[in-house]
Protein backbone atom coordinates (compact mmCIF):
# COMPACT_ATOMS: atom_id res chain seq x y z
CA UNK A 1 0.00 0.00 0.00
CA UNK A 2 2.82 2.68 0.79
CA UNK A 3 2.08 5.99 0.88
CA UNK A 4 -0.68 5.53 -1.96
CA UNK A 5 -3.38 6.87 0.37
CA UNK A 6 -1.86 9.47 1.89
CA UNK A 7 -0.34 11.02 -0.62
CA UNK A 8 -4.03 10.71 -2.75
CA UNK A 9 -5.28 12.78 0.74
CA UNK A 10 -2.96 14.86 -0.08
CA UNK A 11 -3.30 15.85 -3.18
CA UNK A 12 -7.28 16.25 -3.01
CA UNK A 13 -6.05 18.58 0.15
CA UNK A 14 -4.18 20.67 -2.34
CA UNK A 15 -7.28 20.73 -5.07
CA UNK A 16 -9.20 21.92 -1.90
CA UNK A 17 -7.14 24.97 -1.17
CA UNK A 18 -6.39 25.91 -4.74
CA UNK A 19 -10.31 25.67 -6.04
CA UNK A 20 -10.80 28.48 -2.58
CA UNK A 21 -8.84 30.26 -4.57
CA UNK A 22 -6.30 31.04 -1.62
CA UNK A 23 -3.12 28.75 -2.05
CA UNK A 24 0.03 30.42 -1.78
CA UNK A 25 2.69 28.19 -2.96
CA UNK A 26 3.23 29.18 -6.51
CA UNK A 27 4.92 32.15 -5.66
CA UNK A 28 6.03 34.80 -7.65
CA UNK A 29 9.95 34.82 -8.82
CA UNK A 30 12.18 37.59 -8.36
CA UNK A 31 15.24 38.02 -10.84
CA UNK A 32 17.09 40.68 -8.79
CA UNK A 33 16.66 44.31 -7.28
CA UNK A 34 16.83 47.15 -8.97
CA UNK A 35 17.30 50.47 -7.19
CA UNK A 36 13.38 50.29 -5.58
CA UNK A 37 12.20 47.98 -7.69
CA UNK A 38 12.33 44.48 -8.53
CA UNK A 39 12.84 42.12 -12.08
CA UNK A 40 10.50 39.39 -12.83
CA UNK A 41 10.84 38.47 -17.00
CA UNK A 42 13.65 40.65 -17.88
CA UNK A 43 10.92 43.77 -16.82
CA UNK A 44 11.21 46.26 -13.59
CA UNK A 45 8.32 46.93 -10.92
CA UNK A 46 8.08 49.01 -8.11
CA UNK A 47 7.31 47.25 -5.22
CA UNK A 48 4.30 48.38 -3.32
CA UNK A 49 4.22 45.20 -1.33
CA UNK A 50 7.74 44.90 0.76
CA UNK A 51 8.60 45.34 4.41
CA UNK A 52 11.51 46.94 3.79
CA UNK A 53 10.17 50.09 4.87
CA UNK A 54 13.46 52.12 4.94
CA UNK A 55 14.60 50.80 1.84
CA UNK A 56 17.21 49.44 3.50
CA UNK A 57 17.35 46.03 2.29
CA UNK A 58 19.59 47.07 -1.04
CA UNK A 59 21.95 49.88 1.22
CA UNK A 60 25.60 49.48 0.11
CA UNK A 61 26.81 49.74 3.75
CA UNK A 62 24.83 47.33 4.87
CA UNK A 63 25.52 44.70 2.22
CA UNK A 64 29.06 45.25 2.51
CA UNK A 65 29.16 44.71 6.59
CA UNK A 66 27.31 41.58 5.57
CA UNK A 67 30.10 40.74 3.24
CA UNK A 68 32.97 41.36 5.80
CA UNK A 69 31.10 39.24 8.33
CA UNK A 70 30.61 36.88 6.27
CA UNK A 71 34.12 36.65 5.40
CA UNK A 72 35.51 36.44 9.04
CA UNK A 73 32.55 34.42 9.97
CA UNK A 74 32.17 32.24 7.25
CA UNK A 75 28.23 31.76 5.56
CA UNK A 76 26.68 29.76 7.98
CA UNK A 77 26.58 29.33 11.97
CA UNK A 78 28.38 25.55 12.12
CA UNK A 79 26.04 24.93 14.79
CA UNK A 80 23.96 26.31 18.04
CA UNK A 81 25.49 29.05 20.24
CA UNK A 82 25.78 26.82 23.39
CA UNK A 83 27.58 23.93 21.61
CA UNK A 84 29.38 25.90 19.11
CA UNK A 85 29.92 29.12 20.88
CA UNK A 86 28.86 32.17 20.23
CA UNK A 87 30.64 34.88 17.91
CA UNK A 88 31.58 38.46 18.92
CA UNK A 89 29.16 39.86 16.53
CA UNK A 90 25.88 38.19 17.51
CA UNK A 91 26.70 39.33 21.06
CA UNK A 92 27.70 43.07 19.81
CA UNK A 93 24.31 43.05 17.96
CA UNK A 94 22.14 41.69 21.35
CA UNK A 95 23.77 44.66 23.31
CA UNK A 96 23.10 47.13 20.12
CA UNK A 97 19.45 45.80 19.98
CA UNK A 98 19.17 46.28 24.09
CA UNK A 99 20.43 49.68 24.15
CA UNK A 100 18.42 50.95 21.34
CA UNK A 101 15.52 50.15 23.04
CA UNK A 102 16.89 51.08 26.53
CA UNK A 103 16.67 47.61 27.94
CA UNK A 104 18.94 45.49 29.94
CA UNK A 105 19.49 42.96 27.32
CA UNK A 106 18.17 41.02 24.26
CA UNK A 107 18.51 37.67 22.69
CA UNK A 108 18.49 36.62 18.98
CA UNK A 109 16.40 34.55 16.79
CA UNK A 110 16.54 33.19 13.21
CA UNK A 111 13.25 35.15 12.96
CA UNK A 112 10.43 36.29 14.87
CA UNK A 113 8.38 33.71 14.28
CA UNK A 114 10.68 32.07 16.03
CA UNK A 115 10.90 34.08 18.92
CA UNK A 116 7.27 34.19 19.79
CA UNK A 117 6.78 30.12 19.25
CA UNK A 118 9.59 29.98 22.26
CA UNK A 119 9.46 33.05 24.44
CA UNK A 120 5.51 32.26 24.40
CA UNK A 121 5.54 28.77 25.44
CA UNK A 122 8.89 30.21 28.09
CA UNK A 123 6.47 32.29 29.47
CA UNK A 124 3.43 30.34 29.66
CA UNK A 125 4.60 27.07 30.69
CA UNK A 126 8.19 25.77 32.73
CA UNK A 127 10.29 23.84 30.00
CA UNK A 128 10.29 20.71 32.04
CA UNK A 129 8.43 18.81 34.62
CA UNK A 130 10.57 19.97 37.39
CA UNK A 131 10.67 23.53 35.86
CA UNK A 132 10.04 26.10 38.97
CA UNK A 133 7.83 28.11 36.49
CA UNK A 134 4.44 26.84 37.31
CA UNK A 135 2.01 26.97 33.97
CA UNK A 136 -0.76 28.75 36.51
CA UNK A 137 -0.83 31.49 33.96
CA UNK A 138 -4.01 33.01 32.34
CA UNK A 139 -3.00 34.24 28.40
CA UNK A 140 -5.03 37.28 26.99
CA UNK A 141 -4.32 37.62 23.22
CA UNK A 142 -5.81 39.81 21.00
CA UNK A 143 -8.17 38.29 18.47
CA UNK A 144 -6.17 39.38 15.31
CA UNK A 145 -2.99 38.84 16.50
CA UNK A 146 -0.39 37.54 13.99
CA UNK A 147 -0.16 33.76 13.60
CA UNK A 148 3.36 33.61 15.18
CA UNK A 149 1.79 34.48 18.45
CA UNK A 150 -1.39 31.90 18.16
CA UNK A 151 1.16 29.23 17.63
CA UNK A 152 3.36 30.09 20.60
CA UNK A 153 0.38 29.70 22.99
CA UNK A 154 -0.79 26.70 20.86
CA UNK A 155 2.69 24.77 20.93
CA UNK A 156 2.20 25.68 25.04
CA UNK A 157 -0.11 22.82 25.47
CA UNK A 158 -2.44 25.18 28.02
CA UNK A 159 -5.99 24.37 28.63
CA UNK A 160 -9.13 26.21 27.00
CA UNK A 161 -9.56 27.95 30.70
CA UNK A 162 -6.02 29.52 30.33
CA UNK A 163 -6.74 31.38 27.02
CA UNK A 164 -8.73 34.00 26.52
CA UNK A 165 -8.85 36.27 23.83
CA UNK A 166 -9.90 40.29 23.72
CA UNK A 167 -12.13 41.69 20.85
CA UNK A 168 -9.85 43.38 18.50
CA UNK A 169 -8.33 46.99 20.26
CA UNK A 170 -10.92 46.34 22.72
CA UNK A 171 -9.81 47.91 25.84
CA UNK A 172 -12.87 47.46 27.72
CA UNK A 173 -13.32 43.88 26.79
CA UNK A 174 -9.45 43.46 27.91
CA UNK A 175 -10.75 44.87 31.14
CA UNK A 176 -13.43 43.13 31.58
CA UNK A 177 -11.28 39.48 30.99
CA UNK A 178 -9.29 40.43 33.35
CA UNK A 179 -11.00 41.43 35.88
CA UNK A 180 -13.68 38.43 35.37
CA UNK A 181 -10.21 36.14 36.67
CA UNK A 182 -8.91 37.90 39.45
CA UNK A 183 -8.14 35.79 41.79
CA UNK A 184 -8.01 32.49 39.66
CA UNK A 185 -4.25 32.51 38.34
CA UNK A 186 -0.78 33.36 39.76
CA UNK A 187 -0.06 35.44 36.44
CA UNK A 188 -1.60 36.88 33.51
CA UNK A 189 0.17 37.43 29.93
CA UNK A 190 -1.40 40.00 27.90
CA UNK A 191 -0.10 39.75 24.24
CA UNK A 192 -0.72 41.44 20.98
CA UNK A 193 0.57 43.14 18.02
CA UNK A 194 2.34 46.33 17.86
CA UNK A 195 0.59 47.00 14.50
CA UNK A 196 -1.81 45.05 12.61
CA UNK A 197 -0.07 43.87 9.40
CA UNK A 198 -3.64 43.72 7.22
CA UNK A 199 -5.13 47.21 8.13
CA UNK A 200 -1.83 49.27 9.22
CA UNK A 201 -3.98 49.81 12.62
CA UNK A 202 -1.34 50.77 15.88
CA UNK A 203 -2.42 48.99 19.20
CA UNK A 204 -2.45 51.52 22.04
CA UNK A 205 0.34 50.08 24.06
CA UNK A 206 -0.30 52.69 26.81
CA UNK A 207 -4.41 51.76 27.59
CA UNK A 208 -3.02 48.19 27.83
CA UNK A 209 -0.56 49.30 30.41
CA UNK A 210 -2.43 51.48 32.26
CA UNK A 211 -5.22 48.74 32.60
CA UNK A 212 -2.11 45.90 33.30
CA UNK A 213 -0.89 48.09 35.73
CA UNK A 214 -4.64 48.67 37.91
CA UNK A 215 -4.73 44.75 38.11
CA UNK A 216 -1.01 44.01 38.62
CA UNK A 217 -1.65 43.53 42.26
CA UNK A 218 -5.05 41.31 42.06
CA UNK A 219 -2.61 38.57 40.50
CA UNK A 220 0.41 36.76 43.23
CA UNK A 221 2.83 37.06 39.74
CA UNK A 222 1.68 40.00 38.18
CA UNK A 223 0.53 40.52 34.53
CA UNK A 224 3.09 40.70 31.70
CA UNK A 225 2.68 43.06 29.31
CA UNK A 226 4.09 41.41 25.97
CA UNK A 227 4.59 43.03 22.72
CA UNK A 228 5.17 42.02 19.17
CA UNK A 229 6.43 45.04 17.57
CA UNK A 230 7.89 43.38 14.00
CA UNK A 231 6.52 46.13 11.98
CA UNK A 232 6.89 48.87 13.94
CA UNK A 233 10.76 48.45 15.08
CA UNK A 234 13.16 50.77 13.45
CA UNK A 235 10.36 52.61 11.64
CA UNK A 236 7.86 54.09 13.76
CA UNK A 237 7.78 56.39 16.51
CA UNK A 238 10.17 59.66 16.30
CA UNK A 239 13.60 57.92 15.73
CA UNK A 240 11.94 54.05 14.92
CA UNK A 241 11.42 52.84 18.62
CA UNK A 242 8.71 51.72 17.39
CA UNK A 243 4.70 51.29 19.58
CA UNK A 244 7.02 52.73 22.79
CA UNK A 245 7.84 55.32 21.83
CA UNK A 246 5.08 56.06 20.10
CA UNK A 247 2.30 55.97 22.75
CA UNK A 248 4.83 56.71 25.66
CA UNK A 249 4.50 53.30 27.27
CA UNK A 250 7.08 50.76 28.25
CA UNK A 251 6.01 46.81 27.25
CA UNK A 252 7.57 44.24 29.48
CA UNK A 253 8.99 41.93 26.57
CA UNK A 254 9.73 43.42 22.98
CA UNK A 255 9.74 41.00 20.32
CA UNK A 256 11.34 42.65 16.92
CA UNK A 257 12.58 41.85 13.60
CA UNK A 258 15.72 42.99 11.68
CA UNK A 259 14.12 40.85 8.72
CA UNK A 260 11.37 44.26 8.07
CA UNK A 261 12.70 48.15 8.37
CA UNK A 262 16.26 46.87 9.12
CA UNK A 263 16.56 45.58 5.95
CA UNK A 264 18.75 42.28 7.17
CA UNK A 265 17.47 39.07 8.48
CA UNK A 266 16.85 37.54 11.99
CA UNK A 267 14.76 38.14 14.91
CA UNK A 268 15.31 39.19 18.38
CA UNK A 269 13.47 39.70 21.78
CA UNK A 270 14.52 42.70 24.63
CA UNK A 271 13.79 43.36 27.92
CA UNK A 272 15.01 43.05 31.66
CA UNK A 273 18.04 40.38 32.05
CA UNK A 274 16.29 38.52 34.05
CA UNK A 275 14.01 37.27 31.36
CA UNK A 276 16.63 36.84 28.59
CA UNK A 277 18.96 35.07 30.95
CA UNK A 278 15.97 32.97 31.05
CA UNK A 279 14.75 32.74 27.31
CA UNK A 280 18.60 31.46 26.82
CA UNK A 281 17.96 28.58 29.22
CA UNK A 282 14.48 27.94 27.77
CA UNK A 283 13.70 29.32 24.47
CA UNK A 284 14.07 26.13 22.41
CA UNK A 285 14.57 27.93 18.88
CA UNK A 286 16.79 29.68 20.65
CA UNK A 287 19.49 26.73 22.77
CA UNK A 288 18.74 23.93 19.80
CA UNK A 289 18.52 25.63 16.74
CA UNK A 290 21.11 27.66 15.15
CA UNK A 291 21.47 31.56 15.14
CA UNK A 292 21.33 33.81 11.90
CA UNK A 293 25.14 33.61 10.31
CA UNK A 294 27.67 35.94 11.59
CA UNK A 295 27.07 38.07 7.92
CA UNK A 296 23.85 38.50 9.02
CA UNK A 297 24.40 39.58 12.11
CA UNK A 298 26.66 41.96 10.85
CA UNK A 299 24.22 43.57 8.78
CA UNK A 300 21.94 43.64 11.36
CA UNK A 301 24.69 45.62 13.19
CA UNK A 302 25.47 48.28 10.52
CA UNK A 303 21.95 48.68 10.17
CA UNK A 304 21.19 49.42 13.86
CA UNK A 305 23.64 51.92 13.16
CA UNK A 306 22.61 53.49 10.48
CA UNK A 307 18.71 53.69 11.87
CA UNK A 308 20.34 54.96 15.53
CA UNK A 309 22.20 58.09 13.42
CA UNK A 310 20.61 59.09 10.57
CA UNK A 311 16.90 57.02 11.50
CA UNK A 312 14.80 60.55 12.14
CA UNK A 313 15.85 61.49 8.37
CA UNK A 314 15.14 58.14 7.02
CA UNK A 315 11.71 58.24 8.70
CA UNK A 316 11.15 61.90 7.69
CA UNK A 317 11.45 60.81 3.86
CA UNK A 318 9.04 57.38 5.02
CA UNK A 319 6.54 59.77 6.78
CA UNK A 320 6.54 62.07 3.53
CA UNK A 321 6.06 59.63 1.22
CA UNK A 322 2.91 58.31 3.53
CA UNK A 323 1.51 61.53 3.03
CA UNK A 324 1.69 61.67 -0.40
CA UNK A 325 0.50 58.61 -1.20
CA UNK A 326 -2.84 59.37 1.17
CA UNK A 327 -3.39 62.76 -0.55
CA UNK A 328 -3.50 61.42 -3.37
CA UNK A 329 -5.84 58.52 -2.85
CA UNK A 330 -8.31 60.86 -1.28
CA UNK A 331 -7.66 63.29 -4.28
CA UNK A 332 -8.37 60.48 -6.49
CA UNK A 333 -11.49 59.80 -4.79
CA UNK A 334 -10.62 56.29 -3.25
CA UNK A 335 -11.08 55.04 -0.21
CA UNK A 336 -8.91 53.66 2.23
CA UNK A 337 -9.40 51.07 4.59
CA UNK A 338 -8.08 52.23 7.91
CA UNK A 339 -7.16 55.25 9.32
CA UNK A 340 -3.31 54.18 9.58
CA UNK A 341 -0.43 56.26 9.97
CA UNK A 342 2.14 53.70 9.61
CA UNK A 343 3.72 52.67 6.15
CA UNK A 344 1.10 49.66 5.67
CA UNK A 345 -1.82 51.57 3.92
CA UNK A 346 -4.96 49.45 2.69
CA UNK A 347 -7.10 50.78 -0.14
CA UNK A 348 -10.75 49.48 0.27
CA UNK A 349 -12.12 47.77 -3.21
CA UNK A 350 -15.00 45.94 -1.28
CA UNK A 351 -15.27 42.97 -3.37
CA UNK A 352 -12.66 40.14 -3.96
CA UNK A 353 -12.86 39.68 -7.81
CA UNK A 354 -12.53 43.26 -8.22
CA UNK A 355 -9.35 43.40 -5.85
CA UNK A 356 -7.97 40.78 -7.71
CA UNK A 357 -8.33 41.88 -11.39
CA UNK A 358 -6.46 45.39 -10.00
CA UNK A 359 -3.96 43.68 -8.48
CA UNK A 360 -3.04 42.25 -12.00
CA UNK A 361 -3.91 45.36 -13.69
CA UNK A 362 -1.42 47.02 -11.55
CA UNK A 363 0.90 44.34 -12.47
CA UNK A 364 0.91 44.80 -16.36
CA UNK A 365 1.42 48.35 -15.49
CA UNK A 366 4.98 47.99 -13.00
CA UNK A 367 3.70 48.06 -9.60
CA UNK A 368 3.77 44.70 -7.22
CA UNK A 369 1.16 44.51 -4.86
CA UNK A 370 -1.01 42.21 -2.56
CA UNK A 371 -4.70 42.03 -2.77
CA UNK A 372 -5.77 40.56 1.05
CA UNK A 373 -9.14 39.21 0.56
CA UNK A 374 -12.04 37.49 3.30
CA UNK A 375 -11.29 35.47 5.42
CA UNK A 376 -8.08 37.53 6.43
CA UNK A 377 -10.28 40.78 6.53
CA UNK A 378 -14.02 41.05 7.22
CA UNK A 379 -16.61 40.39 4.11
CA UNK A 380 -16.64 43.75 2.14
CA UNK A 381 -13.54 45.10 3.05
CA UNK A 382 -10.86 42.84 0.60
CA UNK A 383 -8.03 45.76 0.09
CA UNK A 384 -4.95 46.26 -1.37
CA UNK A 385 -2.25 46.46 1.07
CA UNK A 386 -0.14 48.83 -0.16
CA UNK A 387 3.02 49.06 1.74
CA UNK A 388 5.32 52.79 1.51
CA UNK A 389 9.05 52.84 1.95
CA UNK A 390 11.32 56.08 2.39
CA UNK A 391 13.26 54.56 -0.76
CA UNK A 392 9.92 55.01 -3.26
CA UNK A 393 10.60 58.23 -5.46
CA UNK A 394 7.91 60.63 -5.49
CA UNK A 395 6.61 59.78 -9.38
CA UNK A 396 6.29 56.15 -8.63
CA UNK A 397 3.79 56.89 -6.09
CA UNK A 398 2.27 59.41 -8.18
CA UNK A 399 2.28 57.05 -10.99
CA UNK A 400 0.99 53.70 -8.99
CA UNK A 401 -1.97 56.09 -7.54
CA UNK A 402 -2.71 57.15 -10.84
CA UNK A 403 -3.09 53.44 -11.76
CA UNK A 404 -5.07 52.64 -9.20
CA UNK A 405 -7.50 55.20 -9.91
CA UNK A 406 -7.87 54.68 -13.78
CA UNK A 407 -8.52 50.89 -13.24
CA UNK A 408 -11.34 51.63 -10.61
CA UNK A 409 -13.06 54.03 -12.51
CA UNK A 410 -12.86 51.82 -15.89
CA UNK A 411 -14.18 48.59 -13.60
CA UNK A 412 -16.78 50.54 -12.34
CA UNK A 413 -17.91 51.79 -15.29
CA UNK A 414 -17.67 48.05 -16.60
CA UNK A 415 -14.75 48.85 -19.40
CA UNK A 416 -12.37 46.24 -17.90
C1 LIG B 1 3.36 40.81 13.89
C2 LIG B 1 4.36 39.91 13.25
N1 LIG B 1 5.16 39.16 14.02
C3 LIG B 1 6.09 38.35 13.48
C4 LIG B 1 6.26 38.24 12.14
C5 LIG B 1 7.29 37.32 11.59
O1 LIG B 1 8.50 38.00 11.43
P1 LIG B 1 9.76 37.21 10.86
O2 LIG B 1 9.65 37.27 9.37
O3 LIG B 1 10.98 37.85 11.42
O4 LIG B 1 9.60 35.80 11.34
C6 LIG B 1 5.45 38.99 11.29
C7 LIG B 1 5.62 38.88 9.82
O5 LIG B 1 5.00 39.43 9.01
C8 LIG B 1 4.47 39.84 11.86
O6 LIG B 1 3.64 40.56 11.08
Amino acid sequence: MGLKKFKEILGNELGRIDSLGISKRNERVIEGFWEDGAIIGGRRYVVFNSNDYLGLRLNKKIISAEEEGTKKYGAGPGAVRFISGTTEVHKNLELAIAKFHGREDAILFSSAFSANLSVLHSLIKGQSVDSLVSSNTLVISDELNHRSIIEGIRVSGISKLQKEVFSHMNYDDLERIIRENKGKFRRVIIVTDGIFSMLGEAQDIKKIKTIAERYDDEFEEGILVVVDDAHRVGCFGKTGRGCEEFFGARADIIIGTLGKAFGADGGYVTGDKIFIDYFRESAASYVYSNPISGGNASAGLEALRIISEEGVKILKKLNENIKIFKEGIVSNGLKLASDSNHAIQPILIGDPEKTKKIVSLLFDDGFLVTGINYPIVPKGCDEIRVQISAAHKKEDIENFVDSCERHMREIQMGIK
